[in-house]
């Protein structure tokens, strides 16, 4: 879910230290806690011969509690780079640089709550250089020292990790669950396997992998993430801002000139020329998806971020690794001519003409060569869940969201199990002897819990195992599993757990939110899973890996830590996905208990400020599974960051193409 825009979340960060107030959410610029600022900031990690951009920021701010030189910022600042306690040398000549123009900007932000409620913004003058493109190819420590206010000095060290020039895996498929937690996977896994005495008769496939890890999802300057900078800091090994991806944030209003950083994709194919690909369930332009090739510090931007993944990045010279192989979700409004488009144009078109592949429904994609360029979009928006597309596929006729542009509806959808497959054999094809590397997302897990529908949030995790399941299959049917590297992952959590079973007759019978409460079977009371009963005459055909019943008496009764207002039933909404909570007394953002959701439930107070419709990620660590060559690398706990780093190292992407570091 896209976190609410506002000034507040792309300002920043008042340094305790320079006033007794030591406010930790509003933000100047959450990486520069000083009035000199340098990005990438301090205690990042770089990949040999990986591409970035720098800035340098010197802020003075007009007014507030910071107010310095009269709001009139020093352009005479300075800037060196020193290796290993070396020499330092002007960051123009060691990169080979001439000397950029100074740029100036002014940024208003609010130092607090009081601040915003009086709508009095402190106002910050900036002066400032960007140096683009360089990279760093000796492994080592490096300090970066900028030197303003004649005085002032403000340093950064950076750590370039060592050389990784063999591949060891061809292929890399990176599965993410996005808002996965091991919680979910539980629960999961409590839905679609049976037991006999407490012990599984069978297991999730993420059950039966070799490897086990941690990871922790913290974005740069505030510990819960979006799904923005967690895919970054996955995709890149550096950690980023809330809605931004492939940048660090600067303060300028630019969306599209903060300093970027190179991804995986753009690595992979500019170093080993492999393929890549995209599949998702959510709409392509969604953060998951994109942030393999974007670099903005917005990620609203969906018309100019398709455009960058087809075209690369404008305005400034940087890796293209040329459009991808195969990218196949949901998202025709950023391609239907018209607002949602890049320009306004017709973004299957401008796919075509660059040779692709459209397929617009899962009879042509299936149908469809291994051997092209495929761009695979199957309906506007997210596409409907897995539960709508398996159990109840009368609700898709509901919807307004063929791909095309017709009013009519999507109702010839692939999965994520037919995505992936398709993805696979095409990129195998395509990669060749320099394979490939391709992320599938199950996204509607995270959607499904912003909106508390835990049914469909689960029957989307059941979807992303039974197709890493059929992929480890396809794998080895193609001859390729021991070359390929599978990670799964998530990119943050929510804080969703089960407490018990819920008795929706009794729940649904009973005249007052007390009783109702009573329906709750806790401990002994929580019985055994009711899923996995057969119900005489029932069959929804679908398979093993899922649940034979979806709507049994007896439910999960589950929660999230952060949600509004909202009404619990616990037991499936067959009319189609939740919307917990609406806007009352006029107000758009002020939120209530939706009249229409579960009206036999009772009612839960919310935990979270009164603007939010949904419930919000949470701060748990989210689990890695590997498998294949390097999976050893994935145990234990570690970074976000790092999970770059192993399949970085794992593909031979550390390259020493340029051992004094240089420009491009
Ligand atoms: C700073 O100045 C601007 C006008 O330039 C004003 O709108 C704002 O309220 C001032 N902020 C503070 C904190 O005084
Ligand atoms: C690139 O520059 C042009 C001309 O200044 C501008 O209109 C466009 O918005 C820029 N595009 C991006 C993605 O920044
Ligand atoms: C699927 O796409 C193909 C090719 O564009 C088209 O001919 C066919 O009518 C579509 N099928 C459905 C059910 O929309
Ligand atoms: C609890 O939720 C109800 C329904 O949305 C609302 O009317 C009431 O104000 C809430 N109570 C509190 C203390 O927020
Ligand atoms: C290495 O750096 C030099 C000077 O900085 C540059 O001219 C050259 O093109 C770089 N080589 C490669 C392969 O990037």
């Amino acid at each position: 879910m896209l976190p609410t825009l506002n000034l507040v979340a792309i300002t920043a960060y008042l340094a305790a230290s320079l006033s007794g107030v030591s406010a930790q959410t509003f933000q100047r610029l959450g990486t520069c806690p000083t009035l000199g600022c340098v990005l990438p900031p301090d205690q990042q990690d770089f990949l040999p011969g990986q591409q970035f951009d720098i800035r340098f920021e010197v802020h003075a701010p007009k007014n507030g509690s910071e107010a310095f030189n009269g709001g009139v910022p020093d352009e005479t600042f300075t800037a060196t780079i020193a290796k290993d306690g070396k020499n330092p040398k002007s960051i123009a000549s060691y990169f080979k640089l001439s000397e950029p123009t100074i740029e100036k900007w002014t940024f208003s932000w609010y130092e607090d709550l009081f601040a915003q409620d009086a709508k009095t913004p402190s106002v910050v003058n900036v002066a400032s250089k960007a140096y683009r493109r360089v990279a760093l190819y000796d492994p080592g420590t490096y300090v970066v020292t900028l030197k303003y206010y004649s005085g002032k000095t403000t340093t950064a060290t950076w750590v370039v990790r060592p050389l990784a020039t063999r591949k060891k895996a061809k292929n890399v498929i990176f599965f993410i669950g996005d808002g996965m937690t091991t919680n979910m996977i539980t629960a999961a896994r409590l839905l679609a396997h049976k037991t006999v005495n407490g012990k599984y008769q069978s297991l999730l496939q993420l059950d039966k992998f070799p490897v086990l890890g941690h990871q922790m999802t913290h974005s740069i300057d505030s510990f819960i993430t979006d799904s923005a900078n967690s895919a970054s800091a996955l995709y890149s090994g550096h950690k980023s801002t809330v809605n931004a991806m492939g940048v660090y944030v600067d303060s300028s209003p630019d969306a599209f000139d903060d300093p970027k950083v190179e991804t995986i994709v753009e690595l992979v194919t500019r170093i080993w020329g492999s393929a890549w690909g995209a599949v998702t369930t959510a709409f392509i332009a969604d953060a998951t998806p994109i942030a393999l090739t974007a670099h903005t510090r917005s990620r609203s931007q969906y018309g100019p971020l398709i455009d960058q993944a087809l075209n690369g990045v404008r305005n400034y010279s940087w890796t293209n690794p040329g459009g991808p192989d195969v990218y196949f979700g949901g998202g025709a409004e950023q391609f239907i001519p018209g607002s949602g488009s890049y320009q306004g144009k017709d973004f299957y078109a401008e796919f075509a003409k660059k040779g692709y592949k459209v397929s617009l429904n899962k009879t042509s994609l299936l149908a469809t060569s291994n051997k092209e360029k495929t761009l695979g979009i199957f309906c506007r928006s997210n596409l409907p869940v897995w539960i709508e597309r398996n159990i109840f596929p009368a609700n898709l006729a509901k919807l307004t969201n063929d791909p095309s542009g017709a009013q009519a509806a999507a109702t010839d959808l692939p999965g994520l199990k037919d995505m992936t497959l398709k993805a696979i054999d095409i990129l195998h094809n395509r990669g060749g002897r320099q394979g490939f590397f391709l992320m599938s997302e199950a996204a509607s897990i995270d959607k499904q819990m912003h909106t508390l529908d835990y049914d469909r949030a689960l029957g989307d995790l059941l979807e992303l195992d039974d197709t890493v399941q059929a992929t480890i299959q396809k794998l080895k049917q193609l001859g390729i599993l021991d070359d390929t590297l599978i990670v799964v992952s998530a990119d943050h959590g929510h804080g969703f757990d089960v407490f018990g079973n819920a008795d929706t007759k009794y729940l649904g019978e009973a005249q007052d939110d007390r009783k109702k409460r009573n329906a709750i079977g806790v401990y002994q009371n929580s019985g055994i899973s009711q899923y996995t009963v057969e119900q005489p005459g029932v069959s929804y055909g679908t398979g093993a890996n899922f649940p034979v019943n979806w709507d049994p008496r007896y439910v999960i009764a589950a929660g999230l830590g952060a949600n509004p207002d909202h009404r619990e039933y616990y037991g499936i909404d067959k009319s189609g996905p939740r919307t917990p909570a609406t806007a009352g007394g006029g107000s758009s953002e002020d939120y209530y208990v939706n009249p229409k959701d579960n009206p036999a439930g009772f009612v839960v107070n919310g935990t979270l400020p009164t603007n939010q419709a949904q419930g919000v990620h949470s701060l748990t660590d989210v689990p890695v599974f590997a498998m294949g060559p390097c999976q050893e690398t994935f145990g234990g706990t570690y970074s976000n960051i790092d999970i770059f780093y192993k399949m970085a190292e794992c593909l031979g992407l550390g390259q020493p193409t340029n051992k004094t570091g240089g420009h491009f």
